[in-house]
């Protein structure tokens, strides 16, 4: 049939969207959860009585919450139908024979141990491979990989390219490992003392920036000339496959499940915290294809999770699991997903807010020394910021500056990271582009503040993770 000029013109302008226009919801809304609208002056006292630590503040208090996307995503009805095929056996379960496949079949490792969420799998494959002395790089630490490594008795090595620590370098793979860096650790304190490298994908602390699959690859030839395994952080693979699909040479029309079975093959197994790619609330696994690595695992988890057919989950949250990943790898989902996240920081970046570029799969990241050059690290800008945010609008964020860098393992010092940043985390599935909006105009709001904003004084420092727990006053 010949096509008249309109039809012409209505394809052409179609042509670089091939299936959608878009990256609107691939769903629609069943069941809604009322939140609570609060008033400027009860937030004011939310915050004194939280110690200005938006990890304080009580969810019913909070309007948009935005501290993280780690267990707050929304599930599918297919999710929660799953829920009620759970099989409770103690041992056993058929619902970790059917996480384990899905989990071999995407992810493509041999061995599954589940645990109750990311960071038991990380205390399981620290305790396995880390001996005191050792040393751990990785591209940009996690807080609590970071503390298994050193509580196993390793020291953390940060071997991510020197751009990551820089706000306004607008790079497509700033997760990437400075590969010089890895090397030159290998020369100066030997391969022995190098169980394995962390590979983060995407790299939270650096703003979910992604790294690429060249990288990966090369760090992977790297580390197996000199006998050093690979352990990815899969949290957010998915979202960095999705990644490479749209910027790195060759992958733009392969789909986002098969970039991540390829990925995940340059690794010589996993920590995972399902509470984030794999869209449940509660949940995680170690993964791995060495026989001898697994069978310590599987007996050290029955010590600190369960035994190893549920390792801390019931049947039902490895039945959501096992579904979740399926949802998840789907381009429809991922497209919509981190075209949300886009959508935020596109407004911000166009109304001038200083953020983390390019903008990252699961947050977007205030810069929260350009926001307030008068205060000091000591001061805590990024904490302050989210205290600010949450007091103007009742949205709540996550402070990733000092305050979570914690203290040098050995000089007790405060670590002064170059990224001093606060974090809108979004949820998956849970919230509209109108609460997009309204995050936007919370934030340029409390922007155009900046100028008569004072700091914050630590009152209270907790020995582990302080940012969790830690409380402020104001200065
Ligand atoms: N690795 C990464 C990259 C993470 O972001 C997290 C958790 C973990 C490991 C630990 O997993 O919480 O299941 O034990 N991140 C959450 C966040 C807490 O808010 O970014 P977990």
């Amino acid at each position: 049939m010949a096509k008249t000029p309109a039809a012409a013109r209505d394809a052409a302008a179609l042509a670089p969207f091939p299936t959608r226009r878009s990256w609107a919801e691939p769903w629609k809304v069943k069941v809604v959860e009322p939140l609570r609208m609060t008033t400027r002056k009860a937030r004011e006292k939310a915050n004194i009585d939280a110690g200005f630590n938006t990890f304080l503040l009580r969810s019913a208090d909070v309007y948009i919450d935005l501290l993280t996307d780690s267990g707050t995503s929304a599930m599918s009805d297919g999710q929660w139908a799953g829920m009620m095929l759970g099989d409770e056996a103690y041992a056993g379960s058929r619902n970790f024979y059917n996480l384990e496949a899905t989990i071999q079949k995407y992810y493509g490792y041999t061995y599954v141990v589940p645990t109750h969420q990311g960071r038991g799998a990380e205390n399981l494959i620290s305790q396995i491979l880390v001996k005191p002395g050792m040393y751990v790089p990785g591209n940009m630490y996690f807080t609590t990989t970071r503390l298994h490594q050193e509580l196993a008795g390793g020291t953390f090595v940060d071997v991510i390219v020197k751009e990551a620590h820089d706000p306004a370098a607008d790079l497509p793979f700033k997760g990437n490992v400075d590969l010089d860096a890895f090397a030159a650790l290998i020369r100066k304190v030997g391969a022995k003392k190098i169980p394995y490298i962390t590979i983060g994908a995407t790299v939270n602390m650096a703003g979910g920036q992604p790294i690429s699959m060249a990288n990966i690859k090369a760090v992977h030839a790297l580390a197996k000339t000199h006998g050093i395994k690979v352990i990815l952080d899969a949290t957010r693979a998915v979202e960095n496959a999705w990644f490479i699909q749209q910027r790195e040479p060759g992958y733009a029309r392969k789909s986002v499940a098969t970039i991540l079975r390829e990925f995940c093959g340059y690794s010589d197994g996993c920590t995972m915290s399902g509470k984030k790619d794999a869209l449940v609330n509660i949940g995680g696994w170690l993964a791995v294809n060495d026989r001898d690595v697994y069978e310590e695992a599987s007996n050290l988890v029955v010590v600190y999770e369960g035994l190893h057919t549920y390792g801390g989950m019931a049947g039902r949250d490895m039945e959501a699991m096992a579904r979740g990943i399926v949802e998840s790898v789907q381009d429809d989902h991922m497209r919509a997903r981190i075209g949300q996240v886009q959508y935020l920081g596109q407004k911000l970046i166009d109304w001038g807010v200083p953020i983390v570029r390019p903008v990252g799969g699961h947050a977007v990241y205030l810069d929260a020394k350009a926001f307030y050059p008068q205060l000091t690290q000591d001061q805590f800008p990024a904490q302050t910021l989210a205290a600010e945010l949450y007091e103007d609008s009742g949205v709540r964020a996550m402070e990733r500056g000092v305050v979570s860098a914690g203290r040098d393992a050995k000089t007790g010092k405060h670590r002064y990271p170059k990224l001093e940043l606060v974090r809108l985390t979004i949820p998956r599935r849970v919230y509209t582009q109108a609460h997009m909006d309204v995050t936007a105009e919370s934030v340029l709001a409390v922007w155009q503040q900046r100028a008569r904003v004072r700091g914050l004084t630590m009152v209270y420092e907790p020995k582990y993770l302080r940012f969790f727990q830690a409380r402020f006053e104001r200065l």
